[in-house]
């Protein structure tokens, strides 16, 4: 286990779309690993293998709820809510910028776990906000993309 450098905002590597994975081996396990000691070290909620330099469609999440950790591998978005949410969002590579997304209330996704089997996972609120950015983050978007509304940016804040 072990701490990533985490990209910034500054880099176009952010922009470049993540390719399937197809391994499951000892080396994913140890990307997830050293992903998810990442961002609990950054107190972030979710970080995608992008933001870590390996274009690989892996991404993990917690947003502190009883499930901890989920991993995340090659995951697509198969169902959301009509129902939206509107609140403040951010990013680990965009440190101390915040602006308001709208994403759905609820969404449903499809994955693979760190041994290939497929598994779902359903999430509202702050979870389902987290599904989306992560997912995103694997096609080269980012949240800045959709921001409605820039909040003011606090730089003592995640640096
Ligand atoms: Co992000």
């Amino acid at each position: 286990m072990a701490i990533r450098t985490i990209i910034r905002d500054t880099d176009d590597f952010l922009r470049k779309k993540s390719r399937e994975v197809t391994v499951f081996d000892k080396r994913l396990h140890t990307l997830l690993d050293d992903m998810a000691d990442t961002m609990h070290a950054a107190n972030g909620v979710g970080l995608a293998a992008v933001q870590v330099g390996t274009l690989r469609r892996a991404v993990v999440i917690d947003v502190g709820d009883e499930d901890g950790v989920i991993e995340l591998i090659n995951p697509v978005i198969i169902e959301t809510s009509e129902e939206e949410q509107t609140d403040a969002e951010g990013c680990l590579s965009f440190p101390g910028q915040y602006g308001m997304v709208t994403r759905p209330m609820h969404v449903k996704a499809q994955a693979q776990n760190r041994h290939g089997d497929l598994i779902e996972v359903e999430g509202s609120g702050l979870k389902a906000r987290a599904l989306c950015h992560e997912t995103d983050h694997l096609d080269g978007m980012l949240f800045v993309d959709l921001v409605e509304e820039v909040l003011e940016r606090d730089d003592e804040d995640d640096e």
